[in-house]
């Protein structure tokens, strides 16, 4: 219906479900587009004018292109974001000039312990002089620049490539030689009502994430004294630059992610972390997707989180090969609280409840025998709002199965002057991720809830207490909790993504004072620290190491730094993870062994048009990566084998369900260990596959030489959907492990 290069079904679905959704009050039919106009930067004067003039076009006057146009993109690529009528986008789709127009779309966001079980101790070598001059960029949803982990003592002035800066704010008390950089970008304009126009952390998820990734060396941090122990980044020494791209109620647009990728890589960031959920759009027309292979092109590495839609297959999001994507996994700590019953039994629930509670106990009541005169037993039983009688509740712990769309059933107890809430649930989610209470609650599964319901009908003065919250150990770790977003990619079905696991759960970080712990109305519990769980926690982990391999080869190209990572990270049990390297990737990293892989696999700008020449896309769409000359995929060289890409990880997938499919992969490797060196091949290969590698021994003679080699799998049909062997270069001191993914799609 639309030109070939202009919109695309996806988008057209999108703006027809988007509407209402954002829509700007008066100003019917009109929304956000970002208006791609190809790569070759251009000069910012040039850019506006080609901008305008292009708008103008379409617009009648040059006050109405003025009013429409909210942003030209000029640093690293040409395009500009504007609010257009259907028409007005349709029309530009058709000029020439432009390559397509994308409806703005918006995005959700998606540590003590955890770096010491990777293995990055505090005393870990580090590489100071380098690291000190490493900036770290987030796109998070702000940053408290207060905050411990964020101070300036012992920081000289910022290195001498930065560029960026940081301006005065509301509500914000400034920048310093530890926080060199922040800024805010709402390109909409529409006021956010929960949240500030500055660079302030409304949420806390974004002084979380910054803190994980370079964060300075807290002592005695804790959460009301839970997971108490030296907070940390991975790289305290490094630089923090905050792009607030997420606010409160609206999330994270398309536009103003664009736009920051666009600063923060002029700016002179080393790394890029984004702990926000990508679409589901192809490699050439997700923001996120386009900002990172820019980024890229500048020699920075992106890191993101893969998504927190798991365990459904194929939900992993942020899936480009030019993107380090990150699973969650678990650590060996847990958080439990002891209920104590009054007939002298004692059960044990989930959560974090930080309240003294002493010994006292409290009468105890069923939600069902506590409905107001309005209300059913049934919903009584779930504690739903409004549903309780306030005049049996008060004073009283309220045993209620768990609502899922209430944000908390010791809230709405509380709330109505009750105590707490014994919670039951049967959702397995509920006892991977420690839930913060708002007053004293646990959550327990259905076993030990019907316990306690027997309990209330046992007798006719029932009573309880809950006890604050411990710490208990966890096995088995590490584990990919089930909301991690798993593979295969969606977008490929040659790339292994997720890449990599990283701790995701229950992660101790600094916080925003401005968020009482849980957000809800009537917590009063406020903390510089807090746990946090999902994969952008995970996230800053992987940014971090990044960052420490950097400062010890700060040459390394974005995807030398990504080899090493993946090919020193310890596998992971699929007893454990039914879904294997579709749930952890490569493995758990492994921070210090990344720092000396001994062979990287290496990748440049043109390794990745060859794949997507390969993969399908044309002339047309590649030109918002790459420019100014068009690309024309039939004289593109293809990279050889399979995949085309020289991925540190390979993927098979079966094509043939009667004989067996096979797979060649043509890699080269870099020698970044001793100069004179010898790699033998090992090979493990799950039944049912045949692996072999050609040559099976590589010797190099000097530092960067290249070897090439060639492994081919051959795969007979299976059962199950994953199984994997694994290619690993052994030499005296270094062993480089690719996983080789039999991926069989389930039809
Ligand atoms: C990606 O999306 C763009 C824009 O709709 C389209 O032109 C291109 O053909 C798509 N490429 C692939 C490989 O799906
Ligand atoms: C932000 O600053 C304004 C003006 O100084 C003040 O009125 C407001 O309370 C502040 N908001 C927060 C959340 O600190
Ligand atoms: C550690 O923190 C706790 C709680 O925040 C505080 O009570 C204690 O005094 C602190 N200890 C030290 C040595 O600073
Ligand atoms: C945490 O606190 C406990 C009790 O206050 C103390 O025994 C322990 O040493 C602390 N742990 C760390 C890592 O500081
Ligand atoms: C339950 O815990 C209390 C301490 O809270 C303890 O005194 C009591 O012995 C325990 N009861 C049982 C049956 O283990
Ligand atoms: C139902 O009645 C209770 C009092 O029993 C009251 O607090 C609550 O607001 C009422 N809810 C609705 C939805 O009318
Ligand atoms: C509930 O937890 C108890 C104690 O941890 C355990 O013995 C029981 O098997 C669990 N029940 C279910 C349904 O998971
Ligand atoms: C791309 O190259 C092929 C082969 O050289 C040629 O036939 C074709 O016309 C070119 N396409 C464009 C759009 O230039
Ligand atoms: C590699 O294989 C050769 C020949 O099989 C053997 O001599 C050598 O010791 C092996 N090297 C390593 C590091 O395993």
């Amino acid at each position: 219906m639309f030109k070939e290069k202009g919109f695309h079904a996806s988008a057209l679905c999108s703006l027809l479900f988007l509407i209402g959704l954002v829509g700007v009050i008066g100003d019917e039919q009109k929304k956000f587009y970002i208006v791609y106009l190809g790569d070759h930067p251009v000069d910012k004067d040039h850019a506006t004018q080609t901008h305008n003039h292009l708008l103008s076009s379409v617009k009648g006057s040059e006050d109405d292109v003025k009013e429409s146009k909210v942003h030209s993109y000029h640093y690293n690529f040409n395009a500009f974001a504007a609010k257009l009528s259907g028409d007005e986008a349709q029309k530009l789709a058709s000029m020439d000039q432009v390559l397509y127009v994308i409806p703005n779309q918006y995005h959700k966001l998606d540590t003590t312990r955890s770096w010491d079980f990777v293995g990055l101790p505090q005393i870990a070598q580090r590489n100071l002089v380098t690291e000190r001059d490493i900036v770290v960029g987030l796109l998070d949803s702000g940053i408290t620049p207060q905050s411990k982990s964020f101070k300036d003592d012992g920081f000289g002035p910022p290195p001498k490539k930065w560029k960026g800066s940081c301006g005065h704010f509301a509500n914000f008390s400034g920048c310093n030689n530890k926080l060199i950089g922040a800024k805010y970008f709402k390109l909409d304009g529409v006021p956010d009502p929960a949240d500030i126009l500055s660079p302030v952390d409304i949420s806390g998820h974004g002084t979380h994430t910054s803190s994980t990734l370079a964060g300075n060396v807290v002592p005695n941090a804790s959460l009301y004294g839970l997971a108490n122990g030296t907070a940390r980044g991975a790289v305290p020494s490094a630089r923090v630059a905050m792009y607030k791209v997420c606010w409160v109620s609206s999330g994270c647009s398309d536009m103003d992610i664009l736009a920051a990728f666009d600063a923060a890589a002029h700016d002179g960031v080393d790394v890029i972390s984004i702990s926000i959920g990508g679409g589901f759009e192809n490699y050439t027309t997700g923001s996120i997707s386009i900002g990172a292979f820019h980024a890229m092109k500048k020699g920075i590495i992106t890191v993101a989180s893969a998504g927190n839609n798991g365990p459904s297959v194929s939900s992993v999001s942020n899936h480009a090969p030019w993107i380090l994507t990150v699973a969650a996994s678990g650590i060996d700590r847990d958080f439990r609280n002891d209920v104590h019953l009054g007939n002298g039994r004692n059960i044990t629930g989930y959560g974090v409840s930080t309240f003294n509670t002493g010994k006292v106990l409290y009468p105890l009541i069923s939600g069902a025998d506590a409905a107001g005169s309005n209300s059913t037993k049934e919903d009584a039983a779930y504690c739903t709002e409004g549903s309780l009688d306030p005049a049996k509740v008060k004073g009283r712990l309220v045993y209620c199965k768990l609502d899922e769309a209430s944000a908390g059933s010791e809230s709405v107890v509380k709330g109505i002057g009750g105590v707490g809430a014994i919670i039951e649930s049967g959702q397995f989610l509920d006892f991977e991720v420690s839930k913060i209470f708002m007053a004293p609650g646990t959550i327990v599964n259905d076993t030990i809830g019907e316990f306690v319901n027997e309990y209330t009908k046992s007798t006719k003065t029932p009573s309880a207490v809950i006890h604050r919250t411990h710490e208990t150990k966890r096995a088995p770790a590490p584990f990919v909790p089930l909301f991690s977003s798993r593979g295969p990619n969606p977008g490929s079905l040659h790339i292994l993504k997720p890449d990599i696991a990283a701790p995701g759960v229950n992660i101790l970080a600094a916080f925003t004072p401005l968020r009482s712990l849980t957000g809800l109305k009537g917590d009063t519990q406020f903390s510089d620290f807090t746990l946090l769980s999902g994969t952008s926690m995970a996230c800053p982990h992987i940014a971090g190491v990044a960052a420490y391999v950097k400062s010890f080869h700060p040459a390394w190209s974005p995807a030398a730094i990504k080899s090493a990572i993946l090919t020193t990270a310890k596998p992971m049990s699929q007893r454990v993870n039914e879904e294997g390297e579709f749930a952890f990737g490569a493995g758990q990293v492994n921070p210090t062994g990344a720092v000396n892989p001994g062979l990287v696999y290496d990748m440049d700008e043109m390794s990745y048009i060859q794949f997507l020449c390969k993969e399908g896309y044309s002339g047309s769409s590649l030109p918002v990566l790459v420019g100014p000359q068009p690309i024309n995929c039939s004289k593109i060289v293809p990279g050889l084998g399979s995949d085309a890409l020289n991925y540190p990880t390979m993927q098979l997938s079966l094509k043939n369900k009667q004989g067996p499919t096979i797979g060649v992969f043509q890699r080269s490797v870099t020698n970044v260990g001793q100069a004179i060196s010898i790699y033998n091949a090992t090979i493990i290969a799950p039944r049912g596959v045949e692996i072999t590698v050609e040559p099976m021994t590589l010797s190099f003679t000097s530092v960067l030489q290249k070897r090439s080699f060639k492994v081919v799998v051959k795969a007979q049909p299976t059962t199950s959907m994953v199984s994997a062997g694994s290619l690993v270069w052994k030499s005296s001191r270094h062993s480089v492990r690719s996983p080789i993914v039999i991926y069989n799609p389930q039809d």
